[in-house]
């Protein structure tokens, strides 16, 4: 397999790149004031960059303009008639006035022609109270319609969650263009059918798409309506609250609409209410959120929700009040830890929980029970990256914004499926290509989908992504790429890295990942071009075997390439669920305190615990798969685990159940009760995300304020008030009242959180340290991955878009969407064993420790022969235990994303049905009718 240039040309030029757009400015005068924009610019844009605003239908400043409703008029001198100014540029010495009596007359018509053919069906409208056509109606005065023509056009309810009424469209073509331009998934259209232009799906079919909602947001009236919303309210019956989304790393903000403490809606920024912005707006993000976001809110009003807290009694569970689970907590673990000490207890805590929940369950275990032995979720990939900043740089944290990478002019994503794992992020990288023509070079062995839009697409091999970093490092010093201030702050680095890939060889590096030296060579000199050169990684690189290792290659080819010396390069993490840079910050993990500063400091144990009135412990705790084992030798007496369900997430081969079996007390704080909950002595009801307030830190380093929506459902209580009660028990000043205390107390060890960040940029050229250097030689020695056996294929467990962790399995929306997980299987492969989509085949690892196990297939198109994939989330398939993990000999993080199978047809795949929607379903960009082209035609 060589590189593969993609066929695909980037989106056409709308803007030049920050640093050219002083060139070409034109001088136009509008109401009088003289002003200068850069040449083709609409007047719509000049206006508005004035601060002045103008009354529109069609336009929104995120996508290309429509033109199609005659309000945004203005007069142009030497124009007989108004001009639209949205699809109108401006023009050297042109003379522009709004707002004119005869302008105003104009706009009026328009507006009552719209009226004239929409229904008028506001009581039972979703967009009452919200109707951007009723808004303008108002505002011009309008208080009777002539010439009335009703559509008469059924309801579209073939989508499996937005309806389509066409009756109320008035073709203003922004969902068409919210789709096709910042989405660029492209999955709808104009079509004449029975005398009107509808809004459909590309093909006249049921809606089969990312489900991000863009098109819903942007729609001025009620003609796209979401199915989980419909006729349950009334505008003035919802109370909206502003928080950040508890799923994944990005961190979007979004507005929960509840009614009596339901929730029954999610909303974005972005709306028709948001429009009035120009295209370099676009920096600021365009306030959209994805399908989980949106449509994944039902586990908050659940009634599977645990309701109060459980005590084990025999067999059974019984309900018990707060006090007396929380006093029987602090009571056994007072009593094991002064019967077998501190380290007879650990804890594992979910990087959904809020900093402020992270910081005071790290405290308790520190301060209270005097442990550093225990984890956190981010164990899983994210301290790989972590500690490989902490060994290659002295620090362990590093990002860039989402406005650099909006402008960066090359955009490295490796190990990750970016839409599907981090799908807002994944509009950033979108939106440097189409408005800012970055140069995206996606490395990954599946034609995913940002790599079907990018300019490069290198499929390495599965399990490449070392072998691919090795040979970029290997080229950028061949060709004498090597960023100079690089090269003069680390000469030892220099040589060690001149040595070491001396050791290697072309060969070598083709036969591990399929590429041509000439890809090699192609990616060195596009990320040493810059000048904004940011790379980006994700879960392929740091959850598979030698994450760790690969984690300190890509910062070493980042600052060889100059991306750590150069303002607005970088290299980043991406991070799946919400919260695992808090957990670094905030002090969750054993080898960090709060700041986030290693607890192997002293001094930083001596400042936290002079804070904390305590002797903060020195030994270096235990890691995930360390407590595991640590229990299952009985050393381990009690477990506390707060949203963490080991038993479902993790293999077989880990032998979870036999270490929380071995415990005496296990306690689990969940929302839900889990299939590790049910095992469990003690279970207390933890509230979600939209039920308390605190902060989250997303991948590029802000605080997200999380502002509470509902009342704690039953008697379920945010996390920090449960380690509140349960520390204030065990310890007598573990007293809080309010997160607002927990800020001030972090505040005085993190200096200005909550309200400003810790720093994300290196101050100069980057210093690599000499324990860096000493890692060179074992890391370039073997490049992997070792080839898989004759038969055999790779199996992937792979993060969606449409689920996060397990908690979307909750979120009717999303099990909507996408029900189950099959197994993603490549077209040679399924046609070998004679499998199509449905059919069930069995999969047989490689060791015969693991069990074989049945499931359905998918035949994804974009699948390479000799990989197949499937949706880490849908555990209770069994597939996970397939595969064995690995553990990484220095961060401890346990490898179980991949493995080795061989599959068997077990009954092929019955005659065609409908199905539900399918992540290789979802349309890509590419060749398809704008707006104008459709409603043209
Ligand atoms: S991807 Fe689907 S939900 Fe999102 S804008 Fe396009 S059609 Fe609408
Ligand atoms: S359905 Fe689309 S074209 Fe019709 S009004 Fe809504 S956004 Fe405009
Ligand atoms: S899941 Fe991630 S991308 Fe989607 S809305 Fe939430 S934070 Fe944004
Ligand atoms: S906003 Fe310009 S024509 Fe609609």
């Amino acid at each position: 397999m060589t590189d593969e240039q993609n066929t695909t040309a980037p989106p056409a030029q709308t803007s030049p790149r920050p640093e050219l757009q002083e060139d070409e400015q034109v001088e136009l005068t509008v109401d009088g004031q003289l002003i200068r924009v850069p040449q083709g610019t609409p007047i719509y844009d000049a206006i508005i960059g004035m601060g002045k605003t103008i009354p529109s239908m069609c336009y929104h400043y995120t996508f290309s303009p429509f033109g199609s409703c005659g309000i945004c008029l203005v007069e142009v001198e030497g124009k007989k008639a108004p001009v639209r100014s949205c699809s109108s540029n401006v023009a050297p010495g042109m003379v522009v006035r709004t707002g004119t009596p005869a302008l105003w007359q104009s706009q009026k018509k328009a507006v009552e022609r719209h009226l004239s053919t929409h229904p008028l069906d506001c009581p039972v409208c979703d967009a009452d109270g919200r109707c951007e056509l009723q808004d303008m109606s108002f505002s011009f005065g309008i208080s009777e319609v002539k010439n009335v023509k009703q559509k008469g056009i059924p309801e579209d309810r073939r989508s499996l969650v937005l309806d389509f009424n066409m009756n109320r469209c008035i073709l203003c073509g922004q969902c068409i263009n919210a789709c096709k331009e910042v989405q660029q998934v492209d999955a709808l259209q104009f079509l004449k059918k029975g005398g009107f232009t509808h809004v459909v799906a590309k093909g006249d079919t049921a809606l089969y798409c990312e489900f991000c909602g863009d098109c819903l947001a942007v729609c001025p009236v009620g003609a796209i309506t979401n199915k989980f919303a419909k006729y349950l309210y009334k505008p003035w019956q919802l109370v909206s609250t502003e928080t950040a989304c508890g799923y994944c790393g990005d961190g979007c903000e979004l507005t929960i609409d509840a009614k009596e403490q339901e929730v029954i809606r999610v909303r974005s920024s972005l709306s028709w209410k948001s429009k009035w912005g120009t295209k370099e707006d676009t920096l600021g993000g365009h306030g959209g959120i994805c399908v989980k976001g949106r449509f994944g809110f039902q586990h908050i009003n659940s009634k599977q929700r645990l309701s109060q807290p459980l005590l084990r009694r025999g067999r059974h569970h019984e309900p018990v009040s707060w006090w007396e689970a929380t006093d029987e907590v602090a009571r056994r673990l007072g009593d094991l830890k002064a019967q077998h000490g501190p380290d007879a207890i650990a804890g594992l805590v979910s990087a959904r929980l809020t900093n402020e929940e992270l910081y005071l369950f790290q405290k308790f275990m520190r301060a209270v029970i005097g442990t550093n032995q225990f984890d956190s979720t981010a164990r899983y990939g994210q301290i790989n990256f972590t500690r490989a900043l902490q060994t290659a740089l002295g620090r362990p944290r590093l990002m860039n914004s989402y406005e650099e990478l909006t402008v960066a002019t090359t955009i490295l994503v490796i190990g990750s499926d970016i839409t599907e794992a981090n799908p807002i992020t994944a509009l950033r990288v979108k939106e440097a290509m189409r408005h800012y023509q970055s140069k995206v070079i996606v490395v990954n062995p599946v034609k995913t989908k940002m790599a079907a839009l990018a300019t490069h697409h290198f499929a390495i091999r599965p399990g490449a992504e070392g072998a691919f970093l090795h040979g970029v490092v290997r080229a950028l010093l061949a060709r004498q790429l090597v960023d100079p201030a690089f090269a003069e702050a680390n000469p030892d680095l220099l040589t060690a890295l001149r040595g070491a890939a001396a050791g290697s060889s072309d060969e070598t590096l083709t036969r591990a990942t399929g590429l041509e030296p000439s890809a090699f060579e192609a990616v060195a000199a596009l990320l040493a071009q810059g000048p904004r050169t940011i790379l980006l990684c994700g879960e392929g690189l740091l959850k598979q075997a030698g994450g760790h290792e690969h984690a300190l290659t890509l910062i070493e080819l980042a600052g060889l390439c100059g991306a750590l010396t150069r303002p607005g390069g970088g290299v980043m993490a991406l991070q799946e669920e919400n919260n695992e840079q808090g957990v670094i910050d905030f002090g969750a993990t054993p080898e960090y305190l709060p700041g986030p500063v290693p607890v192997a400091d002293p001094a930083a144990r001596l400042r936290a615990g002079a804070l904390w009135q305590s002797e903060i412990p020195s030994s270096p705790g235990a890691t995930l798969t360390e407590i595991l084992e640590r229990a299952r030798s009985g050393a381990i007496k009690a477990l506390y685990l707060i949203g963490e369900n080991p038993l479902e997430t993790l293999p077989a081969s880990m032998r979870v159940a036999e270490a929380l079996e071995r415990v005496e007390l296990l306690i689990c704080q969940e929302l839900f009760m889990t299939e590790t909950a049910k095992r469990a002595h003690v279970i207390l009801p933890a509230c979600s995300a939209a039920e308390k307030t605190g902060t989250f830190t997303n991948h590029e380093g802000q605080y997200r304020p999380v502002a509470r929506a509902l009342e704690p459902m039953s008697e379920s209580r945010p996390d920090w008030e449960i380690f509140e009660e349960i520390g204030g028990k065990m310890a007598p000043d573990f007293l809080y009242g309010s997160v607002e205390e927990i800020q001030d107390e972090i505040g005085r060890l993190v200096p200005g959180f909550p309200k400003v960040p810790l720093p994300r940029r290196l101050d100069g050229p980057p210093r690599f340290t000499p324990d860096h250097t000493s890692t060179v030689a074992s890391r370039y020695r073997t490049p992997r991955p070792e080839p898989v056996k004759e038969g055999t294929l790779t199996l992937e467990l792979i993060p969606i878009l449409y689920h996060s962790g397990k908690l979307s399995l909750q979120a009717e929306g999303l099990t909507t969407i996408f029900p189950k997980g099959r197994l993603g299987l490549s077209p040679p492969d399924a046609e070998r064993i004679g499998a199509a989509t449905g059919a069930v085949v069995r999969l047989t690892p490689a060791s015969t420790d693991q069990p074989q196990v049945e499931v359905e297939v998918e035949v994804h198109p974009s699948l390479p022969a000799g990989l197949c994939h499937f949706p880490e989330h849908f555990t209770a398939s069994g597939v996970k235990d397939v595969v064995t993990a690995a553990v990484d000999a220095v961060t401890g993080v346990p490898y179980f994303k991949r493995g080795e199978v061989s599959i068997s047809l077990v009954t092929p795949a019955p005659a065609p049905t409908a199905t539900a929607v399918t992540s290789d379903s979802a349309p890509t960009a590419g060749g398809q009718a704008t707006a104008q082209e459709g409603a043209a035609s």
